[in-house]
């Protein structure tokens, strides 16, 4: 079986695909840790992201960098979505995703194309959304329980600017699949968001 969970940065799709994934006894996969280790390749490079054949280079990162706790600050994030644009990196990076998706027994990704390009078969396809607002909020709390000083206003400023370039890209853009069940998680706290997507999970697999 396999569960694709797609959505923009903060809508809490990482969380909902971690229980999913425990609670179906799957192994998962943070597709968004890819992109975030090629645009920090790119940046250790001393390479342009906007530029395809830096962004290339960068999809030949060392196995050990996905582990590097950096690839989870903000900076790597607006990275990431800036090597996602190229169709090469979308390319290169095709394979490793669709062969984890395509596992015996199964798989849980998460990501921004996993139902309309990586794996359209999925039996379960939700995508996560959440308002700016909320989403914000969330990555400001996350952001100060870290120690570092940012302002709200600058958070949802950023996540904008991702949203409209994972959303506008020509290659693979951030949409629904036309058969995903969305999931607005804008007023539910963790475990609410994780037993409706259970809910939903339990229902497509019923329906399947
Ligand atoms: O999910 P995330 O915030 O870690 O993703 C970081 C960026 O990577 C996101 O802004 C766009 C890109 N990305 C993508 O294009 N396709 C994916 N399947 C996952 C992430």
């Amino acid at each position: 079986m396999i569960i694709a969970v797609d959505g923009p940065t903060a809508s809490g799709k990482g969380t909902i695909a971690r229980a999913l994934a425990a609670r179906f006894r799957l192994p998962h996969l943070d597709t968004g840790l890819l992109y975030r280790a090629v645009g920090r390749q790119v940046a250790l490079n001393g390479g342009n992201p906007d530029d395809p054949a830096d962004a290339l280079a960068g999809c030949d990162f060392p196995d050990r960098l996905i582990e590097d706790p950096e690839l989870r600050s903000e900076e790597c994030g607006g990275l990431a979505s800036r090597v996602s644009v190229h169709p090469e990196v979308r390319r290169a990076l095709y394979e490793l995703q669709r062969s984890f998706a395509m596992r015996a027994g199964g798989a849980v990704l998460d990501g921004r194309d996993i139902g309309t390009v990586i794996a359209p078969e999925a039996e379960v396809k939700l995508f996560v959304t959440a308002s700016v607002a909320a989403r914000a909020e969330r990555r400001f709390r996350e952001m100060q329980a870290q120690g570092r000083s940012v302002s709200l206003a600058a958070i949802a400023a950023d996540l904008e600017a991702r949203d409209r370039r994972d959303r506008t890209r020509t290659t693979a853009p951030l949409v629904p699949a036309a058969d995903a069940v969305l999931l607005d998680t804008s007023d539910l706290g963790p475990a609410e968001a994780i037993s409706a997507a259970i809910a939903i999970a339990e229902r497509s697999i019923a329906r399947f």
